[in-house]
């Protein structure tokens, strides 16, 4: 394959795989073409099509310098299909195939699976477009409106590189599979997106800093454990998504941090020293910490079902193909096959949490799942943090995996945030101390009022403590009128 680090930007479809001497794949891309701009019109940010962005676009694969940035309407925005270079003599990392050349064609036997992880994969992406659709309208201020959209088209690139691999490699099927894409819809009763977080509503911008901290953070763990395949194209497609992924996540956490460190000087300021009083805190135009706390529940325990059932031989099967490693397999020091390999699994056992010993192969869920806390345990310290700083004696905590869970085994028992088992009354009536309710999102609502000024910021939220590309903070990172 003909892959360069620059990208060729001669051609409708910006790419570094050669596609102008690839034709049928560059026909199929064409024909596809069209069908996505009328979903990124219809399903894409709702307004603020015709607005100027300051966005970063993808001009080049190389590590030290990748994007440039720039004023652009969002339908004008060049998706392109970018893989990380090829690596020399790479080899299938782990599995039955383990140290044999990487395919850089579909292995025949596994093209099922193969097709399904690229599909579920690709599901998401346009899935988040189409849950943050609405937020525009009510953004905080500008600078926060550029991420929403720069987020927004680099998922929308995302579906590209799928549907690329989908067209490249899957002849039919893989074409029906790409236009699929394009007709399922987040929270739709007759074509939903495949997995339950898609589905769910990101009513405000504080579910969208909470969407972009958890759930794109799932993102991350299964792109790091598809860009171990030793289905090269695969690997490189995501390699390269990585690298704008971190974005999305860096956009949650900053976003939280800066929510939490408004609240703590709104409660400093007005001489309140009980966070909880939630009487007090909420006049003051700014989101209490239990509130955030209950947001951190929810989208947290969504996200922790997007890894699926703790035991699971569909992931077991995936490893064994060598198509779906672990997070950071290569760095990993074991045999990279796990036959006799145990991991510790939490299970319902009579009626209380335990860890079992269960073999390894069938515990990679559970496995990349704990991978995945760890990693969210880093912005609750940072968070904590602020918190500290400020004086309050308030912790913000991940609540345990037993609690409201709709997958795995604890999707048929009702469990506290600390991990204690209660019946359906019990949880019936603390739900809504655990999860947000319907005054809470009608209080989060009475705060999302647009603010487009430039330089101006809504009052639950501080500003940014560095812009992007350098910009300030009041710079117009969106000009609304054009
Ligand atoms: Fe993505
Ligand atoms: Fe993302």
């Amino acid at each position: 394959m003909n892959v360069n680090i620059n990208v060729d930007y001669s051609s409708t479809i910006p790419n570094n795989v050669g596609l102008s001497e690839d034709r049928r794949v560059l026909k199929a891309l064409e024909v596809w073409h069209p069908g996505y701009l009328d979903w990124w019109q219809d399903m894409g940010p709702d307004g603020f099509q015709e607005s100027l962005v300051y966005l970063r676009t993808a001009y080049s694969v190389d590590p030290r310098g990748w994007a440039k940035f720039d004023y652009v309407r969002m339908p004008e925005y060049r998706w392109g299909i970018l893989l990380a270079p090829q690596e020399e003599n790479r080899k299938v990392p782990f599995g039955e195939h383990y140290g044999e050349p990487a395919w850089q064609d579909v292995p025949g036997e596994h093209r099922a699976m193969l097709r399904r992880l690229v599909v579920i994969q690709g599901d998401t992406e346009p899935a988040s477009v189409e849950q943050q659709r609405h937020l525009g309208k009510t953004a905080p201020s500008l600078y926060d409106m550029r991420n929403l959209f720069q987020v927004n088209v680099e998922e929308g690139r995302h579906l590209w590189a799928m549907v690329y691999l989908l067209q490249k490699y899957f002849g039919r099927d893989g074409r029906e599979e790409a236009d699929e894409l394009l007709r399922r819809r987040s929270g739709s009763a007759d074509a939903p997106r495949m997995l339950g977080a898609f589905n769910e509503a990101t009513p405000d911008w504080l579910s969208f800093f909470m969407f972009t901290y958890f759930t794109d953070r799932d993102g991350k763990m299964q792109l790091h454990s598809l860009a171990q395949s030793g289905f090269d194209p695969l690997s490189r497609t995501c390699r390269f998504m990585l690298t704008e992924e971190a974005h999305h996540m860096f956009v949650g956490e900053t976003g939280i941090s800066r929510v939490v460190q408004r609240t703590c000087d709104a409660m400093k300021e007005a001489g309140i020293s009980d966070p909880t009083d939630i009487a007090k805190v909420r006049p003051l135009g700014v989101i209490d910490l239990p509130t955030l706390q209950k947001k951190l529940n929810l989208h947290y325990t969504l996200s922790l079902d997007l890894f699926g059932s703790e035991v699971s031989t569909n992931a077991a099967n995936a490893f064994n193909a060598g198509l779906k490693g672990r997070y950071r397999e290569t760095q990993i020091e074991d045999d990279h096959q796990l036959k006799n390999d145990t991991y510790p699994v939490l299970k319902l056992v009579n009626g209380e949490i335990k860890r079992v010993d269960e073999p390894a192969l069938t515990a990679l869920n559970m496995r990349l799942r704990d991978d995945y806390t760890q990693d969210c345990v880093k912005g609750l310290l940072r968070w904590n943090k602020i918190i500290t700083l400020a004086g309050y004696d308030y912790k913000l905590t991940l609540p345990n995996v037993a609690f409201h869970r709709a997958i795995g085994e604890f999707k048929t028992v009702h469990a506290t945030p600390d991990g204690v088992l209660i019946d359906d009354a019990a949880w019936g009536k603390r739900k809504s101390d655990w999860l947000p309710s319907t005054e809470d999102g009608d209080f989060i609502a009475s705060l999302m009022t647009p603010h487009y000024e430039t330089g101006q910021f809504a009052s639950w939220i501080a500003p940014p403590k560095v812009g992007i590309d350098n910009k300030p903070g009041d710079f117009e990172y969106v000009k609304i009128e054009t």
